[in-house]
């Protein structure tokens, strides 16, 4: 069989996977992002990961995701949470490591073409979706095209401002929404939740390192205050923004993307009240807010594979 490998680098950890024309995805594997080395050092450690799926299948191609990819110039630029300098030539240096056809683009450009081509976006023709990891993301579909926009890079509303003062950014600037909405946002609200307020709660126990999506929501169904208080007020920003996002394309449906999105009703339940209750009144109860139908199922890797069988294989799926 014939397969694309696909290639999430995310600003924690890079997963990657050959996928089929069906998406289903094997030999599938991921590594710690070392987002503070160099590009470099990067790619060497992916080479000891991927060199030999590549030797011993049929790969058409590699499709990557990463943040702030660029589609139309195949370059990594001013990654927030990467530190491998300013413009990476990611395509070309890619392509001369491994001398395979590769495509790259955003992370949640890619996650959006997955869901296009695998998952809840079937057919549909106006959606858009959010990735809440490291930092968040969008990718936004009109007409059944993804947006690259002039510069190749459209679609980063993590970077909408929510609070012109409000807290730094890794991309430089302040109150940019993924300081709220993402896995270190929230984290950044569990801190300022805990400071505030004198509750007892089992996240003061935990060192800050130590305290993820998955610790919040754990704790939010033991009913811990300071948890349910964290995922209420970051589903409220979200819902908030999402409300804005609507009115720019009128998307059919918002998909939501990410470990922090396993948090369920705790996440959804204050982003569809916040949404509904700030929504402009034309678009009133049109919007459905859910979870990617491929959470469970590798997605980012499938996003990146999907980027790799739309480029390379002209009777994609
Ligand atoms: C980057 C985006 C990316 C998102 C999720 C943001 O910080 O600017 O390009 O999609 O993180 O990884
Ligand atoms: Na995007
Ligand atoms: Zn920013």
């Amino acid at each position: 069989a014939e397969y694309v490998l696909g290639i999430d680098i995310g600003g924690t950890n890079t997963k990657f996977g050959l996928v089929d024309r069906e998406g289903n995805v094997k030999d599938e594997g991921h590594f710690p992002t070392q987002a503070d080395a160099d590009i470099n050092a990067f790619l060497s450690l992916l080479e000891t990961h991927i060199s030999h799926l590549i030797a011993d299948n049929q790969v058409i191609g590699a499709g990557v995701g990463a943040p702030n990819g660029n589609y139309y110039k195949g370059t990594i630029e001013h990654a927030p949470n990467l530190n491998w300098g300013e413009i990476v030539e990611f395509r070309e240096l890619f392509q001369e490591k491994f001398k395979i056809p590769v495509a790259l683009t955003n992370d949640a450009n890619a996650a959006a073409l997955g869901e296009m081509l695998f998952g809840g976006a079937k057919g549909m023709k106006d959606f858009v979706l959010f990735t809440l990891g490291t930092g968040l993301g969008s990718g936004i579909v009109v007409d059944g095209k993804l947006v690259y926009g002039y510069s190749g890079m459209a679609g980063e509303i993590g970077h909408v401002s929510v609070n012109p003062d409000g807290r730094h950014c890794a991309c430089g600037r302040k109150g940019c929404l993924e300081t709220y909405v993402s896995a270190t946002g929230i984290k950044r609200t569990v801190s300022k939740l805990m400071a505030d307020y004198t509750r007892p709660s089992v996240l003061r126990d935990v060192p800050y390192n130590q305290i993820d999506g998955k610790v919040i929501t754990d704790a939010a169904k033991n009913h811990d205050y300071i948890a349910i208080k964290a995922f209420e007020y970051t589903g409220k920003i979200l819902g908030q923004k999402l409300a804005d996002t609507v009115l720019h394309t009128s998307p059919k449906t918002i998909f939501l993307f990410g470990g922090l999105v396993k948090a369920g009703e705790y996440l959804l339940d204050p982003a569809k009240h916040y949404m509904e209750e700030k929504m402009f009144k034309p678009f009133k109860n049109m919007v459905d807010l859910r979870p990617s139908s491929l959470m469970d199922k590798n997605a980012a890797v499938l996003g990146a594979a999907a980027l790799g069988w739309t480029e390379f294989d002209k009777v994609a799926p």
